[in-house]
C-alpha cells in the first residue's frame, strides 16, 4: 500500500519536473542570446543540449513506470524563469547582466537539484533502480552545470576587480591590493 502511494508520488514529481525541463528548453536560448561572456554562452548552450537529453530521460522514466509522459504545470519554474526574463529586458548587456543571468540560472539549477533529489530518493525507496539511475544521472548533470556557473561568476568577478583596480590606478597613480583588498 505504501509502495503504491510512493509510486504515485514519484509520477507526480516526474510530471512537475517534465514540465519544468520543457520550460527551460524554451527559456535558455534567450539567456544565451543575452549573455556576453563567451564561457557563459558556451556553458548555457551546452546545458541546453543536456536539458533536451534530460527531457528524453524523463520520457524513459515514464515508460519504465508504465505511465504516459504527461506534464503538470510547474509554477515554481515559471516564476524563476519569469524573473530571469525580466532581467534580460531590464538590463543592458555586459558583465552585470551576465552575473544576473548566472544568478537566475543557478536558482533554476538548485530547484532542479532539489526536485531530482526528491524524485530519485522516492525511486530508490520503491526499489526502482532503473528510474533512480536515470534521475541520478540528470541530478549529477545539474550539479555540474551549477558549479560551472559558479566558475564563470568568479571569472567575471576577477575581470571586474581588475577593471576597478585599473581605474583606481589611473585616478591615484597607486596600485591597490586587488583581490585581497576587495574580498569581503
Ligand atoms: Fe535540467
Amino acid at each position: 500500500m505504501q509502495q503504491e502511494t510512493l509510486e504515485g508520488l514519484l509520477v507526480e514529481c516526474l510530471r512537475d519536473i517534465y514540465d519544468a525541463e520543457k520550460q527551460i528548453v524554451k527559456a535558455l536560448p534567450k539567456m544565451i542570446k543575452g549573455a556576453s561572456n563567451a564561457d557563459l554562452k558556451a556553458g548555457l548552450s551546452n546545458h541546453l543540449e543536456e536539458t533536451k537529453e534530460q527531457v528524453s530521460r524523463l520520457e524513459q522514466a515514464f515508460e519504465i513506470l508504465g505511465e504516459p509522459a504527461k506534464s503538470k504545470p510547474c509554477k515554481g519554474m515559471r516564476g524563476l524563469l519569469d524573473e530571469g526574463s525580466e532581467l534580460l529586458s531590464e538590463e543592458e548587456p555586459g558583465v552585470m547582466l551576465d552575473l544576473s543571468i548566472i544568478g537566475a540560472a543557478q536558482k533554476v539549477e538548485h530547484y532542479e537539484i532539489s526536485a531530482y533529489g526528491t524524485a530519485r530518493t522516492i525511486a530508490e525507496k520503491v526499489g526502482n533502480q532503473k528510474v533512480a539511475k536515470l534521475l541520478r544521472k540528470t541530478e549529477d548533470e545539474e550539479k555540474a552545470a551549477d558549479s560551472k556557473l559558479t566558475d564563470v561568476a568568479f571569472e567575471l568577478y576577477g575581470a571586474e576587480e581588475a577593471a576597478a583596480d585599473d581605474e583606481m590606478e589611473n585616478k591615484t597613480g597607486r596600485k591597490t591590493a586587488g583581490l585581497v583588498n576587495s574580498r569581503r
